[in-house]
């Protein structure tokens, strides 16, 4: 994780209380919470759905394959780790990779809340259907809503494909990089960061 080995105290109390929480099952039969990668701080915060394997066994979000193509498309469009900060909707592995329930997104919401509180981002991507429905309550299917943007007390919010949809579906490829380039002008209309000089081109590398 960014900025790890000086954590400040009140991050550090964060991840403690995350490395102890056992509000629901998933604590005891993960190997250690999931929390963030990238910056403490960052105007853009992304939330996947939850851990898998290697994010399991490494401790950072999005580490694997998913997370490969996510930091490539993210790369390409001049996004590093400097100004984002990923996380999850919950911060233990669910057995299997399955989707987490209802019930354990709705144990998970008050550390997402605070993680959500010392971030202070101004703009929020949703990986996927998952990251959408618990964050936002919305029903709406993510091929409907992905890539418009929603306006929720005064946070910008953007509905994406998950990468790991888009690694089974690559001729989808292209939408997620279409909202990513959202984002980044978005960030732009902010005056968070400078135009790009010249408009990047979609990486086409599978991984
Ligand atoms: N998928 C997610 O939603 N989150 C991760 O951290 C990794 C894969």
């Amino acid at each position: 994780m960014t900025d790890r080995e000086m954590l400040p105290s009140n991050w550090q109390q964060f991840v403690d209380t995350c490395q102890s929480c056992r509000q629901c099952a998933l604590g005891t039969t993960r190997n250690q919470a999931v929390i963030w990668r990238g910056a403490c701080h960052a105007p853009l915060m992304i939330i996947g759905e939850g851990p898998g394997a290697e994010e399991d066994a490494r401790g950072e979000p999005f580490v694997g394959q998913a997370g490969r193509l996510l930091d490539l498309l993210l790369k390409a469009y001049g996004l590093d780790e400097k100004t984002y900060h990923i996380g999850n909707i919950v911060k233990c592995r669910p057995p299997e990779n399955r989707v987490p329930t209802e019930d354990e997104a709705k144990a998970c919401r008050p550390l997402l809340a605070k993680q959500f509180n010392l971030v202070k981002p101004k703009v929020i991507v949703l990986l996927g259907a998952t990251a959408y429905k618990y964050f936002t309550g919305g029903t709406e299917g993510i091929t409907k809503i992905r890539g418009q943007w929603i306006e929720k007390n005064g946070y910008l919010i953007l509905p994406t494909f998950h990468p790991a949809y888009i690694l089974r579906n690559n001729r989808e490829r292209v939408r997620l990089w279409e909202d990513i380039g959202l984002v980044r002008a978005k960030l732009e209309e902010l005056a968070i960061l400078p135009p790009l000089i010249v408009q990047p081109e979609m990486p086409t590398a599978r991984k």
